[in-house]
């Protein structure tokens, strides 16, 4: 039997919603066959945490996150807790993204079946990409530092060599498991850039060409970030991985939420050489919370990934071939607002059931 530790951090508004569906999968999947098992240790953090202790997280915390096997995490942050500076006060981005240096979010975007896409014309697994966002440099490496006064503000984006070296490569390596894009097959990475504008960008961009040698099996290409939202949502079964600075990253990926249904949707990882956490592309979205609502597909799949990451392939597997199943069957149903129309529960349900099933 293998053991696994995983630290969970349910978060704010949706959060706990989402988790509970998680963890209800994630119990289901080690029942249905799996010789593994998951202990699951809850840790309070973000906006919530922080009104009441001032810290977003504890210490403690983020050293559980450490020495645990993995962490499965629900969105966190709330608009309107904030620090005297006027930025969101709920967030971990810094501790954990920064903190443990986990370089990499890798956020894939699928079109599964039966989700309300606004996009005409693209069968379930037409669109399917991973947008891989530089996790602790770029414009965010300013996180917090901004400098300025009441007449003027700069925030600054900051690119190294081992940086942009480390996620280039990591897209690379993506590339070559996956299967290519959807349209033509082609493994390819596409590198977003602004180096028509921004040195920064050309720094990015220069190293990106020189690494994409190392691949010659790849197809290397780059597009700046304005064409590139025109073409994820006129072209996007063109894409396969998709390698950019984090600010252009966080953008890029909502975007692509928006073509499969939703950011109820996507899952995330955020992955360094040490240490993982796992957790959706959205927020805590604050205007459906406690309604019941809420897709937890998000959630769900981000425990797979998670359990993926940590060894259980065929487990993590299961949950995502359950997830096409339960869509592809017409189960359950999402609204054009991306919203389960019978409830998040259902969803969970729909999954379970089906789980025992396979
Ligand atoms: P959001 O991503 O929470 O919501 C954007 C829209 O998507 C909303 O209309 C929301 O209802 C919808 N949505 C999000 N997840 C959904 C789901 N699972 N099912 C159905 N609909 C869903 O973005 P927003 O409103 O800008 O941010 C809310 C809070 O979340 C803020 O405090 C923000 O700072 C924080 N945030 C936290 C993140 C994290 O913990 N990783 C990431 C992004 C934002
Ligand atoms: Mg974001």
């Amino acid at each position: 039997m293998r053991n696994h530790r995983i630290v969970i951090i349910p978060g704010d508004n949706i959060g706990p919603e989402l988790m509970e569906a998680a963890i209800d999968v994630l119990e289901a999947a080690q029942k249905g066959g799996g010789d593994f098992k998951i202990n699951m240790e809850t840790h309070q953090a973000g906006a919530a945490y922080y009104t009441e202790y001032g810290i977003p997280i504890s210490p403690e915390t983020v050293e559980a996150c450490r020495s645990a096997d993995s962490v499965l995490k629900g969105p966190v942050g709330d608009p309107a807790v904030r620090t005297p500076d006027g930025i969101e006060a709920g967030l971990l981005g810094g501790v954990l993204r920064s903190g443990l240096d986990l370089f990499a979010n890798v956020r894939p975007i699928k079109l599964y079946p039966g989700v309300t896409s606004p996009l005409r014309g693209f069968e379930p697994g037409g669109i399917d990409y991973v947008v891989v966002r530089e996790n602790t440099e770029g414009l965010y490496a300013s996180r917090g530092k901004g400098v300025g006064g009441p007449n003027a503000m700069a925030d600054t984006m900051i690119m190294t060599r081992p940086g942009v070296e480390r996620i280039v490569r990591f897209a690379f390596e993506l590339a070559q498991i996956r299967e290519g894009a959807p349209s033509d097959g082609v493994s390819r990475v596409t590198c977003v850039e602004k180096s028509n504008v921004l040195r920064s960008f050309v720094f990015f961009r220069d190293i990106f060409l020189e690494i994409a040698k190392e691949y010659p099996a790849i197809e290397a290409e780059t597009i700046y970030p304005d064409a590139a939202a025109q073409a994820l949502v006129m072209n996007p079964g063109h894409y396969d991985v998709m390698v950019m600075e984090n600010f252009l990253g966080d953008i890029l990926s909502d975007l692509g939420g928006g073509t499969i249904g939703g950011l109820g949707m996507c899952p995330g990882g955020n992955i360094g050489d040490d240490y993982a956490y796992f957790e959706p592309v959205h927020g805590s979205a604050p205007d459906i919370a406690g309604q019941g609502t809420a897709n937890p597909m998000s959630q769900i799949l981000s425990a797979a990934m998670m359990l993926h990451h940590i060894g259980e392939v065929a487990a993590s597997r299961r949950i995502e071939a359950t997830v096409w199943k339960v869509l592809e069957n017409g189960d359950i149903h999402f609204d054009e607002r991306g919203r389960a129309v019978q409830g998040t529960k259902r969803v969970t349900e729909a999954i379970i059931n089906r789980l025992g099933d396979s």
